[in-house]
């Protein structure tokens, strides 16, 4: 069986890192895409050479065209630009929506039904721009955000607890961004409870974070965003499909009426097999939860409707 192909499209921090990854667990081919002249043609030439040392046969391309992604199974959108001084929020959203949307009709001309994976920010309304712009069906479009963010919250209880990041389990539903909704009733601790185990306020200090889980990295770094947690999550998820894996992860997916929320793409629990979402996962929710996922949600729509002015 010839190995699958995955196209990461942007091969800055975030793509070059999720090519590593993918080329490490052998997960299929990768092509490397991006505007700037050379770099991903050297990227991925420095990510085949090391192949033979780390023994991956995975092959690695990198271009400035999309011809060398023809017929790609998945496809991951990274590219877009990081907010400038001056930029305001929605200069970024539009900025951001126009490459995003003309990476999508690139993609589009040399893959018939891709899965694309969106990490591009803001997230959710890049997921519409996407969806949009391929006419592909609601399964097929997912964004990156829930399981980068329970990582973060699991990465966190997991610290507090002195425990294996391995017992951990946590959930994050909402969109990615500052109103995110971390659900500790659903985090477990070797299938305990989270709140069984920890006090409210240590709890409410882990939520927030989390929440907070992208800025704490940005104030560190000073320059540039996170990329190795991203990429990681990008990574199972890309594994789940290629996999068949039916494995349960939070992701932004288009709702039609799930969660009382229609025509929006918004973090919630999805199986992800080779189709893409093969269901969207209804977990009851709490009168404030609920709360917590609609303001969130309303976030999300803001966003798109400055995308439809
Ligand atoms: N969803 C998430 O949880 C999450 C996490 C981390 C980063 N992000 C987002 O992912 C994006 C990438 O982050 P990064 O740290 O890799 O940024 P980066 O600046 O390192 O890389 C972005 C790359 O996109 C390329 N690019 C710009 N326009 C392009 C176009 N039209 N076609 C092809 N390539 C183009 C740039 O040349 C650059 O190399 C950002 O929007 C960031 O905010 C999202």
């Amino acid at each position: 069986m010839a190995r699958k192909k995955i196209t990461v499209v942007g091969a800055g921090n975030v793509g070059a890192t999720a090519a590593q990854r993918l080329a490490d667990k052998e997960l299929g081919d990768v092509v490397l895409i991006d505007i700037i002249e050379g770099m991903p043609q050297g990227k991925a030439l420095d990510l085949a050479e090391p192949a033979p040392i780390e023994g991956y046969d995975s092959r690695l391309v990198g271009s400035n065209g999309y011809k060398e992604s023809i017929d790609s199974d998945i496809v991951v959108i990274t590219s877009g630009l990081a907010r400038k001084p001056g930029m305001s929020r929605d200069d970024l959203l539009k900025t951001n929506a126009g490459i995003v949307g003309s990476v999508t009709d690139e993609i589009m001309k040399y893959s018939k039904n891709p899965i694309i994976i969106v990490v591009s920010n803001p997230l959710d309304a890049m997921c519409h721009v996407a969806m949009k712009h391929s006419g592909l069906s609601r399964p097929r479009v997912i964004g990156m955000a829930g399981v980068l963010d329970s990582a973060r919250m699991r990465c966190f209880i997991a610290e507090a607890l002195n425990v294996s990041v391995e017992n951990v389990t946590a959930f994050v539903l909402g969109g990615h961004g500052d109103t995110m909704v971390p659900l500790p009733r659903y985090s477990t601790v070797a299938g305990i409870p989270l709140p069984d185990l920890m006090p409210k306020d240590k709890i409410d200090a882990i939520c927030s974070r989390t929440a907070n889980g992208g800025a704490e990295i940005v104030s560190l770094l000073k320059t540039g965003s996170a990329y190795y947690a991203p990429s990681s999550a990008v990574v199972e998820m890309v594994e789940a499909i290629l996999k068949d894996k039916k494995k349960i992860l939070p992701c932004a997916a288009y709702l039609e009426g799930e969660y009382g929320i229609n025509g929006l793409f918004v973090g919630v629990p999805v199986k992800l097999g080779s189709a893409g979402i093969e269901e969207i996962i209804q977990i009851n929710l709490s009168t404030d939860e609920r709360a917590s996922l609609n303001r969130s949600a309303a976030a999300v729509q803001e966003l798109v409707d400055v995308l439809g002015r």
